[in-house]
């Protein structure tokens, strides 16, 4: 008998493949009640397969009495209600490491873009600006290489940035409630003495109530008007309201941001800014490293039904 699998949403094509061949899946969101479908059906499964997206909650997971396992497509635990899993015994799986590189370099392009005006320039080409008679030089941009970076977060991600804007020879500090054991970057105790160091912020903490709003108006005026920020981690971790009044007042240089608050929602006033780069949450968004996600997900799902052993539990809370 297979094991009978529930996938709370679409999935890589290729995931949706393995899972269906290998187990007896149901999709919850093709249910125009998911609610009414859980009630009836959620006896039914064993495994749930999700996203650090999409998540679960213990009301979800209440209305699956024989679940056993969740397999998180995704890193961020954030909205993955940990502590209603440990209190039922059910092992939950998610993708650490394998998007390291693609978030990581996502990072490094916004700053480059934010501090080069790169999307910005790339406007002023299409409208025809460079063309047009008696237009000054286009404006000056700020240089990256050699410049302070101050990371928020010093984890799996943020150490990776870190490496690659060593090789921007940038002098690098980073901020975080512990210093990294044999990390060569200093710990700055300090979110707010960092900000007033550094030229760019980036922030990559984990989302959730632990971080939500450390960076706040206090923060953004100590990067200043010559500071710019960039955010891949969670827009929970950024006061937006804060953050577009800074951009507004020009109490900061720009911003380059993939996460938000309210996603899918962008705040309007940031539309019309050109120092700022607004990105709908793509920081892991490669053919590679998706596939890598898939794969992952499938690994812990498939190695929990199989002999109780996933390639990445989550941790879970104390
Ligand atoms: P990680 O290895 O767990 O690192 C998290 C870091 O956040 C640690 O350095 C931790 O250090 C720090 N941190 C936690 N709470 C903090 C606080 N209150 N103040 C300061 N620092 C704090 O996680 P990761 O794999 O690098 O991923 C980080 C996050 O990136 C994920 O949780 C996810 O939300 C986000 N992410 C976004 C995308 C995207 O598409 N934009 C993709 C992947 C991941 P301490 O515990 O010492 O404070
Ligand atoms: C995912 C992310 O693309 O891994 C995470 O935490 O934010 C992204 O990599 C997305 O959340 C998948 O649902």
């Amino acid at each position: 008998m297979k094991h009978r699998i529930l996938q709370a949403g679409r999935l890589l094509p290729s995931l949706e493949a393995r899972l269906a061949a290998e187990f007896d899946t149901h999709l919850l969101a093709s249910e125009a009640d998911p609610q009414a479908f859980l009630a009836a059906h959620g006896g039914e499964f064993e495994g749930f397969v999700t996203s650090a997206g999409v998540g679960f909650n213990a009301a979800t997971l209440e209305l699956m009495p024989k679940l056993r396992v969740v397999s998180s497509f995704g890193v961020g635990l954030d909205k993955l209600d940990l502590a209603a899993a440990k209190a039922r015994g059910i092992a939950v799986g998610y993708t650490p490491d394998v998007l390291n590189d693609c978030v990581a370099d996502l990072a490094m392009v916004l700053m480059l873009d934010v501090a080069r005006r790169v999307s910005e320039a790339d406007r002023y080409v299409r409208r025809g600006g460079w063309t047009t008679p008696g237009v000054a030089s286009y404006p000056l941009a700020r240089k990256v290489s050699g410049a302070k970076l101050g990371i928020v977060g010093l984890g799996r991600i943020g150490q990776t940035i870190a490496k690659r804007a060593g090789g921007f020879e940038m002098d690098i500090r980073y901020h975080s409630r512990r210093p990294v054991e044999g990390a060569p970057w200093r710990h700055e105790p300090s979110l707010i003495e960092l900000a007033r160091w550094c030229d760019f912020l980036i922030v990559i903490t984990a989302g959730g109530a632990g971080t939500k709003h450390l960076i706040n108006a206090e923060v953004l005026d100590a990067l200043g008007p010559r500071g710019f920020i960039v955010n891949v981690a969670r827009g929970s971790v950024i006061d937006e309201a804060a953050l577009v009044r800074a951009l507004l007042d020009q109490r900061i240089a720009g911003a380059g941001l993939d996460v938000f608050e309210n996603e899918p929602q962008v705040p309007t006033e940031l539309f019309t800014l050109d120092n700022v780069v607004l990105l709908p949450h793509i920081a892991s968004g490669t053919q590679e490293t998706r596939q890598a996600m898939a794969d992952r997900t499938y690994d812990n799902l498939q190695g929990f039904l199989r002999d109780g052993r996933m390639v990445s539990p989550a941790p879970l809370p104390n």
